[in-house]
């Protein structure tokens, strides 16, 4: 376990000491949250879902007109360079970019400023295991979504995700099952939902209240070419999951985690289902390929 203080990162074209990294405090990242960022899990090296995660950043950059000149293949590279750096173990590589610092602090886009490009590592659990004994589970609480209208965006402004995240932590929980005013599922505090009833999975819809998690847009796919389990994107409703036979939250760190408890109440047996084993087990399986 590396001390994240001690690693290698990346800033502005150099990799250097993370402890020895200075960013000036006008940056727009700093001062209104102007940036994008990314998370890739690595394990030994091996990069999970890079393509599609570099593709969702250079999409956020784009909503925000931030014009950045790095390929496909220089981010390869850096995220190639900070795990051999960091010990190449299991590693989540953090990258953002913001719109870079200004001599003023005014609202509007600054014309000519140059993007801040930042990238560090942090150690995540081994790869999960596609085991029902041995697989970490979550405990969630549900919660009315507070957060803003463009959540489809990574934005680093994760304010609102974070007060929920602590609304959950601060019930002893692990994570939070957000609901819109309509009672519809979007997300958690920081992980796309699923949930199973008479097996079939069904997982709400994408729009501008979730983020399209490359998770989730693997786990689809995987499910779609190699699975038998019917899956349905459409509305799902608290009520659903309150009933649901399992819920799984999905994200880069925990790929897909059972959900054992919901607001206190048992989900299934309290235990990892069988369709949770046959996703990560597929899942597990081919995640490398993307
Ligand atoms: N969070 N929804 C939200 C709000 C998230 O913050 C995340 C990821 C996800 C899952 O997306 P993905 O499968 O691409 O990781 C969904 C990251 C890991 C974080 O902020 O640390």
């Amino acid at each position: 376990m590396t001390d994240t203080n001690d690693s290698i990162a990346y800033l502005n074209g150099e990799f250097l000491p993370l402890s020895q990294a200075r960013i000036s405090p006008m940056d727009r990242g700093f001062l209104f949250g102007d940036g994008i960022y990314e998370v890739i899990p690595s394990y030994h090296g091996k990069l999970v879902g890079f393509r599609p995660h570099i593709q969702r950043m250079q999409n956020g950059l784009s909503a925000i007109e931030i014009e950045l000149p790095i390929s496909e293949q220089e981010w390869r590279a850096i995220c190639e360079r900070l795990t051999q750096e960091n010990g190449n173990a299991n590693l989540g590589i953090y990258l953002q970019v913001s719109r870079g610092a200004d001599n003023k602090r005014n609202h509007a886009y600054p014309i000519g400023i140059t993007p801040t490009v930042f990238g560090f590592t942090f150690d995540i659990p081994a790869e999960p295991e596609a085991n029902i004994e041995t697989a970490r589970t979550l405990k969630v609480v549900s919660g009315e979504d507070k957060r803003w209208q463009r959540c489809n965006i990574k934005s680093v402004a994760l304010l609102g995700n974070v007060m929920h995240y602590q609304q959950g932590n601060a019930s002893g929980k692990d994570e939070v099952l957000l609901y819109n005013s309509a009672g519809e599922v979007t997300e958690g505090a920081a992980c796309n939902v699923y949930i199973v009833k008479n097996g079939t999975v069904f997982t709400p819809s994408l729009d501008y209240q979730k983020l399209p998690g490359i998770t989730r847009y693997m786990l689809l796919d995987i499910l779609g070419k190699y699975g038998d389990i019917p899956v349905e994107e459409r509305i799902v409703t608290l009520e659903e999951a309150k009933i649901a036979d399992e819920i799984w939250f999905s994200s880069s760190t925990k790929e897909v985690i059972p959900v054992v408890e919901l607001d206190g109440v048992t989900v299934g047996d309290g235990r990892p289902g069988p369709v949770w084993l046959q996703a990560q087990t597929l899942f597990s399986q081919h995640k490398y390929d993307y």
